[in-house]
């Protein structure tokens, strides 16, 4: 009997629907190859939810999410729906399913294929071999601690971890290193943070119960220089919510394309995954949009949360092969391209190597 999985999708705004529809060509193609079943049920959120129902997060979504094994979703927003009120806006939807479904950690690979080496703007040297993963607390910290304000004459937030919040989070960071190369590098500010001190003895208690992995920590000003001077040094870093929104929007840089990453909110009900890219109304219904990130976020999908290690490494596999070929949707054009190919060509061409 074939293993069955029930994924949520949230297709979004702009690009979004096109390319959800090619990473759930690929997920089919490797389901067929693995006798894997997955079910899909479609959910609105952003702008499409508010054209249909008047808020960016419907209930049905937020439950339907709930009772999903994880959630495939592709980026919501748009020029339509920017002079909306915040609390109406199509974001609000995103930041509201985060926290509805309690997805702690962030966690964002970057990584740089030897083909693309040149669309970054560090050097080949520095950069080819990168393939690190940023692991960012994503519902605590100084974006969400109280008390915050802002006064007539002053404005202030407050950074604020709890035992439990640094614990989590570390043994995420511990058990995706076990998987990869087994280094976890602990960033944050020590030096002069009293929450950072907590961190610190926090993730040593935690690194005591994962003895073939070696820690490291780093502060925060050298970790953004490091990441540029020698990324190769890194394989899993670990850290907070505002230093890692930072650190992962600058290791993702390294790859020179947005349309390639992949990344996850996930640790609590359900796991979202997604591409780091938005919903490129610009390029919205071209067929031009590169549908990699989201075929990558698919394959951490049923990775991480199905454990389907053969299905997702023949994914990534794919993709690999598809860019060594020369298949370059018109991003990534200016890079040995061989055949240029639009959104739908690219997914067919993963999905055919995929069942390879
Ligand atoms: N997670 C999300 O849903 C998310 C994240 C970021 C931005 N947004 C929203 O997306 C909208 C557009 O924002 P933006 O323009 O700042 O960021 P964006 O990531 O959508 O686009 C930035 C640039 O990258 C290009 N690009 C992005 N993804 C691409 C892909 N897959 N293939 C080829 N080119 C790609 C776009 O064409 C654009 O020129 C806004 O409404 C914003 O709020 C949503």
């Amino acid at each position: 009997m074939s293993k069955k999985f029930n994924i949520g999708v949230i297709k979004g705004d702009g690009i979004g629907p096109e390319i959800v529809d090619e990473a759930i060509k690929v997920l089919n193609a490797v389901a067929k190859k693995e006798n894997i079943e997955f079910a899909y049920k479609e959910y609105l959120m952003g702008g499409a939810a508010i054209d249909a129902t008047g808020v960016p997060l419907p209930e049905e979504t937020i439950n339907g999410a709930i009772n999903s094994d994880a959630v495939l979703f592709g980026a919501i927003g748009g020029p339509k729906w920017d002079n909306l009120p915040r609390e109406k806006r199509p974001e609000t939807g995103l930041l509201g399913i985060r926290k509805a479904l309690n997805t702690f950690a962030n966690i964002r690979p970057a990584i740089v294929y030897d083909e693309l080496v040149d669309a970054s703007t560090l050097k080949p040297e520095v950069v080819k071999g990168v393939d690190l993963v940023v692991v960012r607390e994503l519902t605590g910290g100084l974006y969400f601690g109280e008390p915050k304000a802002k006064e007539a004459t002053k404005a202030y937030n407050t950074m604020v971890y709890t035992v439990d919040e640094v614990k989590r989070i570390a043994e995420v960071a511990f058990n995706i290193a076990m998987k990869r190369n087994k280094k976890v590098c602990s960033v944050d500010k020590a030096n002069v943070l009293d929450v950072s001190q907590l961190w610190r003895e926090v993730v040593i208690e935690v690194s005591k119960n994962y003895p073939e992995v070696e820690l490291t920590h780093m502060y925060v000003d050298n970790a953004a220089m490091q990441l540029i001077r020698n990324p190769k040094q890194f394989d899993v870093i670990l850290t907070g919510n505002i230093f890692g929104d930072i650190l992962s929007d600058e290791a993702s840089m390294l790859s020179g394309s947005i349309g390639l990453l992949p990344s996850a909110s996930t640790g609590g009900t359900t796991g979202i995954y997604e591409p780091i890219h938005g919903s490129a109304p610009d390029i919205a219904g071209q067929g031009i949009a590169n549908p990699i990130a989201t075929i990558a976020s698919a394959s951490m999908m049923i990775r991480f949360e199905f454990g389907l290690i053969k299905a997702a490494d023949r994914i990534d596999n794919a993709i690999k092969k598809a860019l060594k070929e020369g298949y370059r949707t018109k991003d990534l054009s200016a890079f040995d391209a061989k055949i240029i190919c639009n959104t739908k060509e690219m997914g067919d061409v993963i999905a055919k190597f995929a069942s390879e």
